[in-house]
């Protein structure tokens, strides 16, 4: 199926594509590389644009004879969304909705989302599950959320089949350590400490030690970046059968931040300074998923849930870009 991939040239979009061809796909990758890396788009058709603009968008759906259509191009810093909340509606759902748009006057119908569990907020339950009432606490997952809503209505009138994937923590790095996380600036916790353990900063700093867990620092679901790929890949098989399917990425199983600096640490055999820090606002204690519908309705299993083989193929990528993709 030739899939348009939409912020290709990023963490997640890269893996995808790459996983696209090997599955006897042809993706093509439509990315405005604001965000994105050139290099990271390898074995595939590579468009430099934007998928906010209609026209051309339109013609691009056209002429490639575009079947589905995957979109990791969303903005991701909880913080900004704070700061610049405008920007964020503008790029996540205005944009969006002009591809919604380009797609339904094309016919194209199929389109697998990047949601988050953001969409949650802030739950009273763990493991979370997908009928868990959706509260975002920040304008990026109120964003996400948004586009979910704007997809299940756009459902309704029959002119779009839809995924959404709520990812947890996405991580580590795909592909033979070609294809990993390289974001400027960098906020996720695993490639921060890897920083700090390639002696690139001088400390990885943890945000809270006081959380009502059994180390006091906060847990979360970290998933591979090659497990979300995958889930993609059946969750577009999916749309064939249901117009509507939604569904948590994650491994259900919980690591704190002391638990991912110790794995860090085993696994790049360097040691390196810890700050104790306060709360970072807005960061609930405990976040895992309960993704047993994505592994009973797509037989979804992750392959690389332990910990440790996350750090490992995150480390071998940085060790091998150790200035990222160098653009
Ligand atoms: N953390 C630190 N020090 C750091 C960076 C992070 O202690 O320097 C902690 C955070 O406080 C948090 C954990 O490490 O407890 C993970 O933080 P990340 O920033 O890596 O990830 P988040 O859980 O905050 O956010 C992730 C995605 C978001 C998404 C969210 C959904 O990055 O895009 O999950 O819950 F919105």
């Amino acid at each position: 199926m030739r899939v348009l991939v939409c912020g290709g040239a990023g963490y997640i979009g890269s893996n995808m594509t790459a996983m696209l061809a090997k599955a006897g796909h042809e993706p093509i990758v439509l990315d405005n590389l604001s965000k994105g890396h050139r290099a990271a788009v390898r074995n595939a058709r590579f468009i430099l644009g934007d998928f906010g603009d209609y026209d051309f968008t339109v013609d691009v759906l056209r002429k490639y004879g575009i079947a589905a259509v995957m979109h990791f191009a969303a903005y991701i810093e909880v913080g900004e969304s704070v700061s610049q909340p405008l920007r964020y509606y503008d790029n996540n759902v205005s944009r969006t909705r002009t591809l919604l748009a380009a797609m339904e006057t094309v016919g194209v119908r199929k389109f697998v989302f990047s949601s988050t569990a953001a969409v949650y907020g802030m739950p009273d339950r763990i493991p979370i599950t997908e009928d868990t009432p959706k509260m975002p606490i920040n304008p990026y997952g109120e964003t996400k959320w948004s586009v979910e809503r704007m997809c299940h209505f756009q459902s309704e009138t029959d002119k779009l089949r839809y995924a959404a994937l709520r990812y947890f923590n996405a991580c580590g790095a795909g592909f033979d350590a070609t294809l990993g996380e390289d974001h400027h600036p960098e906020s996720h916790l695993i490639p921060l400490i890897i920083q700090a353990a390639m002696g690139k900063r001088d400390n990885i700093r943890i945000f809270g030690i006081d959380y009502s867990t059994p180390d006091g620092t906060c847990v979360r679901d970290y998933i591979h970046v090659e497990d979300l790929c995958a889930a993609h890949l059946l969750a577009l098989d999916k749309l064939d059968n249901v117009a509507e399917a939604v569904y948590n990425l994650g491994n259900g199983t919980g690591y704190s931040v002391r638990q991912v600096i110790d794995t860090v640490r085993r696994v790049c055999g360097k040691d390196f300074k810890v700050v104790e820090e306060d709360r970072r606002p807005g960061d609930p204690p405990v976040l895992t998923a309960d993704a047993t519908k994505a592994q009973n309705e797509l037989g979804w299993k992750p392959r690389y849930p332990d910990l440790e083989t996350i750090v490992q193929t995150a480390w071998a990528f940085h060790a091998a870009h150790p200035n990222g993709y160098g653009d």
